[in-house]
């Protein structure tokens, strides 16, 4: 079974992604590290502290990473993102103080660690900002030969970006990380709004988890019905809000229910653009894959299954 690690904004749709890895009997979810993005890192952190109490799950330790990219602060695209994912980054749901705290190792270290331990069975899902694993791989050039693979939700290749024309949110907040974990990762996959923009849950199916009748299924539901309301307002989605970060999670564990483009990759460094790099074009090698097509009714119905039985 492969150990995965996730890198988590928490965040409404991180929320989920969590819970898709806790829910699938294919891999072991050995950490969480917390990423600057959606909300500040620490309440990131915090906020996955809580989930993971509600969920039972308290032995799974959560790591604290960066607080913004090398470049700047971050603090303009934080407060965009505070409209979509509310001021405590989970729909602004009160959950109770978590009873345990955060590891004192650092996200770096631990991904680093990691690395050396699993090597190839080690699955990394960044599902925020890139800078994390982009200074793990800095300090440790070893790992990049050592992880088995990356597979991250960020980016854009054909469909239009969120953030600009040409960029998605993740991606935006560090474009350097991101750039450099393209070029070093051994194995990456991108699932960008590609595809998970072809992806949407809707108060229909908020309401399967409320009529669970449990503290977790209402407390999910809220969550996740403050973004669909989000995007309502908005105008991005009147119908429902798109699925991003467990799709990743979805990905890394079962490549098949998405279609995948090799093709090596760059990002630019002054826009966040995900494109094909010139220069690595015709290597006959591969190490990165665009998801390019989504099977929807496939992926929704597993995760419905998956967080319905996890929210009992
Ligand atoms: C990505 O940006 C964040 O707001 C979401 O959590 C997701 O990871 C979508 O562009
Ligand atoms: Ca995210």
């Amino acid at each position: 079974k492969k150990k995965m690690i996730l890198d988590l904004d928490t965040g409404v749709d991180d929320a989920l992604a969590l819970a898709y890895a806790l829910a699938t009997p294919d891999s072991d979810l050995i950490g969480v590290v917390s990423s600057f993005g959606n909300t500040q890192v620490t309440t990131a952190g915090e906020n996955t502290l809580k989930l993971l109490e509600l969920l039972g799950r308290t032995d799974v330790p959560v790591f604290i990473g960066a607080a913004h990219s090398s470049t700047t602060d971050n603090f303009e695209t934080m407060q965009v993102s505070m409209d979509i994912h509310g001021k405590n980054g989970i729909g602004d749901v009160a959950l109770p103080a978590p009873t345990t705290a955060l590891s004192s190792q650092t996200a770096v270290d631990f991904i680093i660690e990691s690395a050396h331990k699993y090597a190839d069975d080690l699955v990394i899902v960044p599902t925020g900002p890139l800078t994390n694993l982009a200074e793990a791989y800095q300090k440790d050039p070893e790992i990049e030969n050592l992880i088995g693979n990356v597979t991250l939700m960020g980016g854009a290749l054909v469909v239009p970006g969120n953030v600009t024309p040409y960029t998605e949110a993740n991606i935006n907040q560090d474009p350097e990380a991101a750039d450099y974990v393209f070029k070093h990762a051994k194995h990456l996959v991108m699932v960008g709004l590609d595809v998970t923009l072809q992806t949407l849950l809707t108060k229909k199916e908020t309401q399967v988890w409320r009529d669970l009748g449990t503290e977790k299924g209402r407390v999910f539901a809220d969550i996740f019905d403050y973004y669909i309301d989000a995007y309502y307002d908005l105008d991005i989605n009147k119908a429902g809000a798109a699925l991003h970060d467990p799709l990743a999670v979805g990905v890394a564990v079962d490549p098949n229910l998405v279609t995948l483009l090799p093709l090596n990759m760059m990002v630019t460094h002054e826009d966040g653009r995900t494109i094909g790099d010139p220069a690595r074009l015709r290597d006959p090698h591969k190490n990165n894959f665009a998801a390019v097509a989504v099977d929807e009714p496939f992926y929704l119905e597993r995760f419905m299954n998956y967080t319905t039985a996890l929210f009992r």
